[in-house]
């Protein structure tokens, strides 16, 4: 029948698949998917690349303020355009990768795009993932997942997706893991952890295609009212 719009909250752990999920879900919904890691991240390329440190964050406010974010759709993904540039291609560096945690703990800079991400959403038919969107961002959202699998599942899933070229080795992609799931769930400021009412998948043994189908079975249900 008639189904109803909804909100659906992704978050989990670095690598447990979620933006690869999240984008396969908005698709079979026809839903908008929303990156808010993108967004951390496109805003931390630019602060590097005008040179300002995570330290002066009154400056880092002050230029975020002045910015114009936008996500638009895109076949690999999603696009992030800053002040209408295409910024894509810069924000998944190493030099990004090393500094995004920091900048993601400023306060201020958290409530601005936290506010933007709660404006994309308002019309609901969203999917969104991140960290924070269960607990803070949409906390009324009417489906909720936390996602993750072992350290060891998450370090062998980007293992398989690096250029051998880069030369980094399994044992030290399980290390830097391990390492951001502490930076994550140890910061002060919207920290990452389970909403009470979210659904929690543990996708170790789950292939992509059995997770897609599982939420968005769940979601159904949801439209429908249940
Ligand atoms: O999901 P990702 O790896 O693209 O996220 C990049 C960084 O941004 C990561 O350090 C966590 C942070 N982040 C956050 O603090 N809150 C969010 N809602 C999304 C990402």
């Amino acid at each position: 029948g008639e189904q109803n719009r909804i909100n659906i909250a992704i978050d989990g752990p670095a690598g447990a698949g979620k933006s690869t999920v999240a984008r396969m879900v908005a698709s079979r919904l026809q839903y908008i998917y929303v990156d808010t890691g993108a967004m951390y991240r496109a805003v931390t390329w630019y602060m590097q690349s005008h040179g300002i440190s995570a330290e002066n964050e009154q400056k880092v406010l002050q230029t975020v303020q002045n910015m114009v974010i936008e996500l638009k759709p895109h076949e690999s993904g999603q696009m992030v355009l800053l002040n209408g540039e295409d910024v894509t291609p810069f924000i998944r560096s190493q030099k990004v990768n090393s500094e995004v945690s920091r900048y993601a703990q400023i306060e201020d800079l958290r409530h601005h795009l936290v506010h933007l991400q709660r404006m994309m959403a308002l019309s609901k038919g969203v999917v969104m993932d991140g960290r924070d969107i269960g607990t803070t961002v949409l906390p009324a959202a009417e489906v909720k997942i936390f996602m993750t699998a072992s350290v060891k599942e998450r370090a062998l899933r980007r293992f398989k997706e690096l250029d051998k070229a880069e030369g980094i080795t399994l044992e030290q992609l399980e290390t830097d893991i391990a390492r951001r799931d502490r930076l994550d769930e140890e910061r002060e400021v919207s920290p990452l952890r389970r909403a009470e009412d979210a659904v929690f998948l543990d996708t170790t043994d789950m292939n992509i295609d059995e997770v897609v189908e599982y939420i968005t079975s769940f979601c159904r249900t949801r439209m429908d009212g249940e």
